[in-house]
């Protein structure tokens, strides 16, 4: 500990919950918040004393640079609760580690590891009520940082804010996710962002999602920018392709962001011996393999999405669906992870992290 600056936060308690008021059966993803947040200013070159405080709007200028220049960046993390009442978060170094290599891109002070884990640690801790038991009920947590300097000089902001945000949640897609392979968009290219979790990334998809949605798809694979001939993300989670028994997902890169559910889902089948290509997965490829019957299936993997089927997808306007099965690896992945994070079985990676 650092003599003239304590790890210490302050914590300003709200004088009641509104958690009462709360339908836990009815969330819709991300639209509740807990009755806390984080926050911790960055100025004159460092951080302050991060402050737990009630969850409120706040002011900011309207010359900040996040409003014009999108100066901002974020996590994705759960919190479980296992039958006994603990409450456990899951690989929570992972997301501080890609939170600072995201920031670096951005040109944003990294945050200092204490404020990140000891500030979650303790507003998770606070909020432990809002962790409901039972599989399939998570807080949802959202650290994120934004460039709160003014002047619209296009140059980084001097000034920032880290803050911690929570909200319970389910799950994120309800009902089944058919997918169009981008023939003409791109979320990332070569020297770009990709790699970051910035904001920017995921409004630029907005648009063509938009498009799918009105064609009744839910997300989109998206294919390299180059020559849209590689799948690469599907729209806010990792993508995997099972070709006969084999799991085939692109390798993180300047364009694909290191999820931390991929990673996990990768070192889980490879102990479970299910073998697992990180290579270029090619349109034709998987093409070809729904005509002959090879591809047996399609997931998701992200944090928010947990693992996610993809019942089929669509290119150049044909559909191809995806054949129904019994012994789905993407289920038994999720059952192998989610029972990790909810202390339902023994955790022999190390991942999970008592609150
Ligand atoms: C997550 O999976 O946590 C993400 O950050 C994706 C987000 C756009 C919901």
């Amino acid at each position: 500990m650092h003599p003239d600056k304590p790890h210490e936060i302050d914590i300003v308690k709200t004088p009641s919950s509104k958690i009462n008021s709360v339908d836990f059966d009815t969330l819709s993803f991300g639209s509740t918040f807990t009755d806390h947040m984080l926050v911790c200013d960055f100025r004159e070159g460092k951080w302050g004393k991060p402050v737990i405080k009630a969850y409120e709007p706040f002011l900011l200028d309207p010359s900040a640079k996040v409003f014009h220049y999108g100066q901002a960046i974020f996590e994705g993390m759960k919190a479980y609760k296992d039958e006994h009442d603990d409450v456990w978060l899951f690989r929570p170094d992972q997301n501080l580690d890609r939170f600072n290599k995201s920031a670096v891109r951005m040109a944003m002070p990294e945050v200092e590891d204490w404020i990140f884990l000891e500030g979650l640690r303790q507003l998770v801790d606070l909020e432990r009520d809002w962790v409901k038991k039972g599989l399939g009920n998570t807080l949802y947590i959202r650290p994120f940082m934004i460039a709160v300097g003014s002047g619209v000089i296009a140059a980084p902001s001097t000034q920032y804010r880290f803050m911690i945000i929570l909200s319970p949640a389910k799950s994120y897609y309800s009902g089944e996710v058919k997918v169009i392979i981008a023939e003409h968009f791109s979320r990332a290219a070569n020297g770009g962002i990709g790699a970051a979790k910035a904001a920017g990334n995921y409004s630029a998809q907005f648009y063509p999602t938009k498009l799918a949605n009105e064609k009744g798809f839910q997300q989109i694979i998206w294919t390299d920018d180059a020559t849209h001939t590689k799948l690469e993300e599907a729209g806010t989670m990792n993508v995997f392709f099972r070709i006969n028994d084999t799991l085939y997902t692109a390798p993180v890169s300047e364009r694909i962001l290191d999820g931390v559910t991929r990673k996990s889902l990768i070192a889980l089948a490879q102990r479970e011996g299910i073998n697992v290509e990180e290579r270029s997965v090619y349109v034709d490829e998987i093409i070809k393999a729904a005509k002959d019957g090879s591809l047996k299936e399609v997931f998701g993997a992200g944090t928010a999405a947990v693992v996610n089927p993809i019942v089929g997808f669509s290119y150049q306007d044909t559909y191809y669906e995806l054949p129904k099965l019994d012994n789905s690896i993407a289920l038994q992945l999720k059952d192998k992870l989610t029972k990790i994070q909810y202390n339902l079985a023994e955790d022999t990676f190390g991942w999970t992290v008592k609150v």
